[in-house]
């Protein structure tokens, strides 16, 4: 593999840009009747590991893409994230996220699931502006892909008996399709490495999800501020749900996926290199813990 890093530093490191994309998406919401409220919802604004927005900002580093482009990019991706979570919370009928008391618990369900919606749209209205016409599109494409999953999930496939193959092809829609879309809009134009590029993501995201199941099994809920031990109590299909085979397979599929992930990005040395560093950097610190 590649390690390289690039010499071609065309923006301000990652972490500097992240405030720009939380204020982005604050902005987008004090034009709307939550303007009053706007501190009372920092949590959900904002307030997680930001992976998504991180993603599209290390590899637009490397890619030369314009730089207000990927915090409206970063900032639209986290925003149908956090909508996700705020939904994906009454769903499951989480109580802790983020370190505290759920949306729904704190609000109301029926605030969740307006709230959520609201910044859904607002998410795809950035889009409106930016260079690239496409990531609109492609942001509903995902968006819809990740709620059929969620869908699946919940209505199709609860109760029924673990099946890797199927689990494997729900979570790549529920949680690749935002990590292929970030790291898809970090290119900045259409072609090859956008197509490598997303399926990358695609990858990394399952991989992810595939952690996540992993930490839901251990039900080690310090881990990161959630309530675990939810999937199997309310009879979900995840990854890890049919035996403890699963779970041996699932430690080998995230190495194996971020090893192919990055593999993909081979011809495109600059942007491989920072796929490898996001990896060991932001997602590695995620996942080491669930590696074979
Ligand atoms: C949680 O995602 C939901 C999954 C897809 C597993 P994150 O772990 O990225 O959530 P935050 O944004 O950091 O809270
Ligand atoms: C939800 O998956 C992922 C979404 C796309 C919303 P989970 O239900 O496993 O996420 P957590 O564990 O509650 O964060
Ligand atoms: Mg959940
Ligand atoms: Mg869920
Ligand atoms: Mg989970």
């Amino acid at each position: 593999m590649n390690a390289a890093v690039s010499t071609e530093k065309t923006h301000e490191p990652a972490p500097a840009c992240l405030n720009d994309v939380r204020d982005k998406m604050f902005d987008s919401l004090r034009t709307t009747s939550l303007a009053p409220l706007i501190n009372e919802i920092s949590r959900v604004i904002g307030g997680g590991k930001m992976l998504r927005a991180k993603l599209t900002l290390t590899i637009g580093a490397a890619s030369g893409a314009n730089r207000d482009d990927l915090i409206r990019a970063a900032a639209a991706v986290e925003m149908v994230h956090a909508a996700s979570l705020l939904h994906d919370d009454v769903v499951d009928g989480g109580m802790l996220r983020r370190g505290a008391p759920t949306f729904w618990q704190e609000k109301s369900v029926s605030g969740a699931i307006l709230l959520g919606d609201l910044m859904v749209c607002k998410a795809v209205q950035m889009l409106e502006e930016i260079e690239n016409r496409r990531l609109g599109g492609l942001l509903v494409r995902m968006s819809a892909e990740m709620c059929d999953a969620e869908v699946e999930q919940e209505l199709v496939t609860r109760g029924a008996p673990g099946d890797w193959g199927k689990s494997v092809s729900m979570i790549r829609r529920k949680t690749g399709s935002l990590f292929a879309f970030a790291a898809a809009a970090a290119d900045g134009r259409n072609g090859p490495r956008a197509d490598a590029l997303m399926e990358a993501g695609y990858q990394m995201g399952t991989a992810f999800q595939m952690a996540d199941d992993l930490m839901d099994a251990s039900g080690k809920g310090e881990l990161d501020g959630k309530d675990l031990g939810q999937d199997a109590a309310r009879g979900k299909l995840t990854s890890v749900s049919a035996s403890n085979t699963d779970q041996a397979r699932a430690r080998h599929s995230i190495t194996d996926l971020c090893q192919t992930s990055s593999g993909l990005l081979a011809p495109w040395p600059p942007v491989q290199a920072a796929w490898l560093a996001y990896l060991k950097s932001d997602m590695g610190p995620v996942i080491a813990k669930f590696l074979s």
